[in-house]
């Protein structure tokens, strides 16, 4: 079956699904896996140390794959300077550039006179409106069920893709809770011309960043096994409910600011759950999509899986007609 809608054309893909950033998850075998499996890849610069790693991690993956992909930028996050990260990845005349988490005028300047793809993730109306003012090329929306960062105003899905839709000209690229090929159809459904996944990339043999104790607890949870953290902070994000979100929870009814969650909050707390396997004594991003990963497959097969369940869904949905 064809699976082209105007963001397959414009980002030169076979399938309209796109691997989210992923913060020290997403590095050249899992970006190459999911283009080579005709998905849009993602390296997720800002988890790596400096512009030269950068380089190298882009230099990794043209050996992996011929196929389109992308470097995405949370700008917002990690509070370190994202402009020379952008002009490596420009000089490596990437394919797709994505962006996140901030005002993503600063990168689209530094894109704008260059054949690259800019994609940028929001989660509410507001922002995708400014983001096609901007010259974004195309908007990816999160709603609630997404894992890692959300917006403020707690709008699912299914809501917030069709509102955003509606509200532009460029293509829409729907995001939280889409796990299989019914999530892909639903996106199609409400408006949308791609999806993009973040938690069930991780579910992955080829991320391998990922410990096998965050993988099988993904696996193992249902659609109570997350919980929303920083809300107090402003900065909402969805993790798996450990003792540590537990704890980082009492600190936020407690009102104590950032001071008191800095150490609980941080990279390093991250990276102890998801790199390293302490899965009590840090924190890992999911998102409610968690109650639908039973398995831990190749991507290969994942993006297979997902098109034929979403091609059976087609000829059903034309048996109708
Ligand atoms: C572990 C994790 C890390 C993430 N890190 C980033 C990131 O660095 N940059 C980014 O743009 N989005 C990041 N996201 C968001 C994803 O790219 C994607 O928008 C989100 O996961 C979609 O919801 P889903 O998890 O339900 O598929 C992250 C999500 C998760 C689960």
């Amino acid at each position: 079956m064809n699976w082209e809608t105007r963001l397959t054309k414009l980002l030169n893909i076979k399938y309209p699904i796109i691997q989210g950033g992923l913060a020290y998850l997403a590095y050249a075998d899992l970006a190459a896996a999911v283009s080579n499996a005709g998905g849009l890849g993602q390296i997720t610069a800002m988890s790596l140390q400096n512009p030269d790693e950068l380089r190298r991690e882009i230099k990794r993956i043209k050996q992996m794959t011929d196929q389109p992909f992308g470097v995405n930028f949370a700008i917002g996050q990690h509070g370190r300077p994202y402009e020379d990260m952008v002009h490596v990845a420009v000089s490596e005349c990437v394919p797709v550039i994505s962006v996140t988490g901030g005002n993503p005028k600063g990168v689209l300047d530094i894109v704008k006179d260059h054949p690259i793809k800019i994609l940028v993730l929001v989660a509410a109306r507001k922002q995708a409106v400014k983001a096609e003012a901007l010259g974004a090329d195309a908007v990816m929306v999160v709603g609630q069920e997404g894992g890692g960062h959300l917006g403020r105003n707690d709008t699912g899905t299914f809501v917030l893709t069709p509102q955003v839709v509606d509200a532009l000209k460029i293509p829409v690229v729907a995001s939280g809770g889409i796990v299989d090929g019914r999530g892909l159809m639903a996106a199609l459904a409400l408006g949308a011309e791609g999806v993009e996944m973040g938690t069930r990339f991780i579910a992955t043999e080829e991320c391998q960043s990922a410990h096998e104790l965050y993988k099988q607890a993904l696996v193992n949870a249902d659609e109570n096994a997350t919980v929303v953290i920083k809300r107090s902070l402003g900065t909402p994000a969805r993790a798996l409910k450990n003792k540590w979100t537990d704890h980082i929870l009492e600190l936020e009814a407690q009102q104590l600011g950032y001071e008191a969650l800095k150490d609980y909050i941080n990279g390093r707390a991250n990276q102890r759950y998801i790199n390293e396997g302490y899965i009590e004594e840090g924190f890992a991003w999911a998102g409610q999509g968690v109650a639908r990963i039973n398995d831990i497959p190749s991507v290969h097969t994942l993006i297979q899986n997902m098109i034929t369940e979403a091609e059976g869904i087609r000829r059903k949905w034309e048996d109708l007609g």
